[in-house]
């Protein structure tokens, strides 16, 4: 088929609005939101429903064209952008964006995969429910984005994963035939738990169209503080401290270094509003139930009487509510200022984390003088960005193997919640056993036996097929 074929017989699936082949309006479906990873697409279609992406990918399953599934662009490891030998097409679910339903009583809401994130944060708030999955790019990521990553953020502690908010899913298999699982039950067991294949695997096994999502309970009372702390290991007493003093009400355990703070002020012009400290937590609780402050406030004298916490303030609106979290959620913007970075989304065993500090800390320091080390994270989930900013003349994967390495030492993952994407594919056959691999390539051989889902993407084509 040549490509004006192909244009025509998309354009007469999607419509002529829905098929973009001029190399302006594919600029920003070329390239990754860090600008690191760069391809060429064939052209971008943008189906309006489901029977519209089936469709699409019939045609290209019949003509063997790869398809590359695209939501908000916000991903961090280059998973939505296509390869650069320009016949890739680019499937984005943008004009998908419906809310289908929200069901009170049920606590769920039956959303499209082009719907973004925030967009559904708000529709749930507006029902008096809340959606908990949040994460900086809020604004711009789509559910079947967020989804396909299995997204984290700062919500994980009490929420989990996005995984954990999915009751049922539709997609698009990779030979266009439309599944819909869109039940709306907490219990079901009946058979295998096929949606789990398509949550977390980056578009490499199909096309997520429409999701049920489980919300939760508007909390009436929150309750969110920022404390300097001497250490990790200090930092760790504070979590420890608040579990048992807040326990479940604990929404979100932040830990940023000093100096990620420096970036956010150096480029965002942010202020953090405690005296320069080597590391900062910042704590989010909620409740329905009243009492939730005194307890906040108990756990704040506790620990600074410890010495655990050196300083500590509490948020006494919501306004400084958000000028807390702002400082949080703008490092990764103040990062990508800053020049070239090498991302390590990294967990551990949340109580190895002060020790996969202190060793990667000395080994990156000894081995790339110059390199300055910006980590940050999810330390109530063990997660740590433990990003470092290099001259451009580093070695980059030289780097990303010392971390990853350590990682594999503390029992860790080498992506806790951005996914392998194009970025860490050698480092996931690198850092992963055999016989994981062996199995999610079966995996993959089965649901996309053609290799034309998003190829390239998560893993490399088995040996014998390469
Ligand atoms: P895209 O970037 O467009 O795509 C991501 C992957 O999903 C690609 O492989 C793509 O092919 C696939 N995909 C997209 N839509 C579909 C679909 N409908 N069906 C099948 N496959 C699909 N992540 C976290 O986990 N926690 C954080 O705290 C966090 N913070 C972030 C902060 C910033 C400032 C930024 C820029 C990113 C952050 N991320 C974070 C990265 C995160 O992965 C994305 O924000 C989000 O999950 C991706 O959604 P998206 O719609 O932008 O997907
Ligand atoms: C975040 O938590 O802000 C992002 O996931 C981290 C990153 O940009 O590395
Ligand atoms: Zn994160």
């Amino acid at each position: 088929m040549t490509d004006v074929q192909l244009l025509e017989a998309l354009r007469a699936i999607v419509g002529e609005r829905g098929v973009l082949a001029d190399p302006a309006d594919l600029e920003n479906y070329n390239v990754d939101w860090r600008h690191v990873f760069k391809g060429q697409a064939r052209c971008a279609v943008l189906p309006r429903t489901t029977d519209e992406v089936a469709g699409v990918i019939r045609l290209c399953a019949s003509e063997g064209i790869a398809v590359v599934p695209h939501g908000g662009n916000t991903g961090l490891s280059g998973g939505a952008t296509p390869d650069g030998s320009g016949r890739q097409v680019v499937l984005s679910l943008a004009r998908m964006r419906a809310i289908r339903d929200i069901d009170v009583l049920g606590e769920t809401m039956e959303v499209e995969a082009g719907c973004i994130l925030q967009t559904a944060q708000e529709a749930a708030a507006a029902a008096g429910l809340m959606l908990p999955i949040s994460l900086a790019a809020e604004g711009s990521a789509q559910i079947g984005g967020v989804l396909s990553t299995n997204a984290g953020g700062t919500n994980v502690l009490r929420h989990g994963m996005s995984r954990a908010r999915v009751l049922g899913l539709e997609v698009v298999t990779a030979d266009g035939e439309i599944v819909n699982g869109l039940r709306r039950l907490r219990k079901d067991n009946a058979g295998y738990d096929w949606k789990q294949w398509f949550i977390g695997t980056e578009g490499t096994l199909g096309i997520i169209t429409a999701a049920v999502l489980q919300l939760a309970p508007q909390s009436l009372h929150r309750v969110t503080a920022l404390l300097a702390v001497p250490d990790a290991d200090a930092a760790l007493k504070v979590l420890r401290v608040a579990r048992q003093q807040i326990g479940e009400t604990l929404n979100a355990f932040e830990l940023m270094s000093g100096a990620a703070l420096e970036l956010v002020e150096r480029h965002q012009g942010l202020k953090t509003p405690l005296a320069p400290s080597e590391w900062f937590v910042l704590m989010e609780a909620s409740s329905c139930l009243p009492g939730l402050r005194d307890a906040v406030e108990g756990l704040l004298a506790m620990v600074l009487e410890e010495g655990d916490a050196t300083d500590g303030v509490i948020a006494e609106s919501e306004r400084q509510e958000g000028e807390l979290w702002l400082l949080r959620e703008s490092i990764t913007e103040a990062e990508s200022r800053e020049g070239r970075s090498l991302k390590h989304d990294v967990s551990v065993p949340i109580s190895g984390i002060p020790a996969f500090l202190r060793e990667a800390d000395a080994a990156v320091a000894l081995a790339f003088p110059g390199s300055r080390i910006n980590a940050f994270g999810h330390a109530g989930d063990g997660n740590i960005h433990y990003n470092v900013v290099v001259p451009a003349s580093s070695d980059g994967p030289a780097l990303n193997a010392l971390v990853h390495d350590l990682v594999v030492k503390h029992q860790g993952s080498i992506s806790a919640e951005h996914g392998i994407g194009q970025y860490r594919v050698s480092e996931l056959e690198r850092c992963c056993s055999a016989a994981e691999l062996k199995l999610a390539r079966r995996v993959k051989a089965a649901l996309d036996p053609a290799g034309l889902m998003n190829p390239g993407k998560v893993m490399a084509p088995a040996p014998e097929a390469q």
